[in-house]
């Protein structure tokens, strides 16, 4: 009789003590992902900097387009999200074939347009004027519009987004 009484408050602790630990897993597991999904999503990106601005079939020949494209800027728990936009172009159907040059001038940052009826691309703040091919050719900016790399990866168009630094002669890259 004795020996059945122990057994049963000996299983009692037990099953008690198991419960606690499943609940304080329950609990504890989640907690721990939410507080290490930072250094996750830091340790497991794997992002080589291109992002998709679309399918290179909705691209005309011939013509430039304005393409935008979205960053996700990661700050901890915080996600921003950040819209850029480049100016693509393809001479030919080749995927070789692509001119993409960064819509934010050299000079001091604003966005540059393409005038169609003038054949130029033109910034509105100081009057910067590039060429067709982006080269600059009147106004204060000091350099040509800056080139951006691109790939095309199963029939779309992703370009390696990168700003540079302003009012430079240099086409000089900067950390984003
Ligand atoms: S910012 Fe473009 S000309 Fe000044």
């Amino acid at each position: 009789m004795a020996d059945e009484k122990t057994d049963r408050r000996w299983f009692l602790g037990f099953f008690t003590n198991l419960l606690m630990v499943v609940i304080g897993l329950l609990v504890a597991i989640p907690a721990v992902g939410y507080f290490l999904a930072p250094l996750r999503r830091k340790l497991g990106r794997t992002g080589d900097g291109f992002y998709d601005v679309g399918p290179l079939s909705e691209i005309p020949v011939g013509e430039w387009l304005l393409l935008s494209l979205e960053m996700v800027h990661e700050d901890g728990w915080r996600q921003t999200r950040v819209r850029h936009s480049v100016w693509v172009r393809r001479r030919g159907q080749g995927d070789q074939d692509i001119t993409v040059l960064s819509s934010i001038c050299p000079h001091l940052g604003c966005p540059i347009n393409w005038i169609v009826d003038q054949s130029q691309f033109f910034c509105p703040c100081h009057g910067g004027i590039f060429d067709t091919e982006g080269r600059h050719t009147g106004g204060p900016p000091p350099r040509a519009m800056d080139p951006l790399e691109y790939e095309v990866r199963a029939g779309r168009l992703w370009v390696r987004y990168q700003d540079f630094k302003i009012g430079v002669a240099q086409s000089v890259p900067v950390n984003i």
